[in-house]
C-alpha cells in the first residue's frame, strides 16, 4: 500500500511538473505541428477563384502530378489559394522537375494567387497562367508565442 501511494505521488508530481512547464499555447502548438499536414489543403482553379476548382490535400513534400484524376487541371491552373504557413512550387513539367536555371517553376507562399501575375525568380512578376503540370508544397513552421 505504501509503495502504491508512493508511485502515485511520483506520477502526480511528474504530471504537475509537465503542466507547470507547458503553457496552453505551447501545447496547442505541439498539437498543431503534429496533426497539421493531414488537414492542409490547397485550392487550385482553372478560372477565377471559385470556378473549376479542386481542394487538394497536401502531403508535405510529395509531388502532385496533374494527370490521372487531376488531368482536367493540367496546363489549366489560373488561380490558387494556398493556406498560411504553406509554401508551394508549381512546375511546367510533370514530376516536379525543374531545369537548372530555367524559369519553369514558381514558388508561392500562403495567399490567394492569380497565376497571370506571380512572383518569379529575381522578384520579377511572371505570367504562369495555364502552365502548371505538377506542384509540391511544404509546411513552414510558424513562430509560436
Ligand atoms: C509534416 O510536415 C513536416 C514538415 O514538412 C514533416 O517534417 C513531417 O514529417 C510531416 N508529418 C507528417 C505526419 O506527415
Ligand atoms: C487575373 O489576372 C488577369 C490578367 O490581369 C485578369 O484578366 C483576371 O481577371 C484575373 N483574375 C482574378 C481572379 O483576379
Ligand atoms: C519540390 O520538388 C523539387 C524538385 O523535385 C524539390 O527540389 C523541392 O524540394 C520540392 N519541394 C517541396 C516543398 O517538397
Amino acid at each position: 500500500m505504501f509503495k502504491l501511494s508512493r508511485a502515485y505521488a511520483l506520477i502526480s508530481m511528474a504530471v504537475s511538473t509537465l503542466s507547470a512547464n507547458t503553457s496552453p499555447a505551447m501545447k496547442y502548438a505541439a498539437i498543431e505541428a503534429g496533426g497539421a499536414n493531414a488537414s492542409v489543403k490547397v485550392d487550385i482553379c482553372t478560372g477565377d477563384i471559385g470556378t473549376g476548382c479542386a481542394n487538394i490535400p497536401i502531403d508535405s513534400g510529395s509531388c502532385i502530378n496533374l494527370d490521372g484524376g487531376l488531368v482536367f487541371f493540367n496546363k489549366e491552373i489560373s488561380t490558387a489559394i494556398i493556406p498560411y504557413g504553406t509554401q508551394c512550387t508549381f512546375f511546367e513539367d510533370f514530376g516536379c522537375f525543374s531545369e537548372q536555371g530555367a524559369a519553369d517553376s514558381v514558388s508561392l507562399a500562403g495567399g490567394t494567387w492569380n497565376f497571370s501575375h506571380v512572383p518569379g525568380a529575381a522578384e520579377i512578376t511572371v505570367d504562369f497562367n495555364d502552365l502548371t503540370s505538377s506542384f509540391n508544397c511544404s509546411q513552414i513552421l510558424l513562430p509560436q508565442n
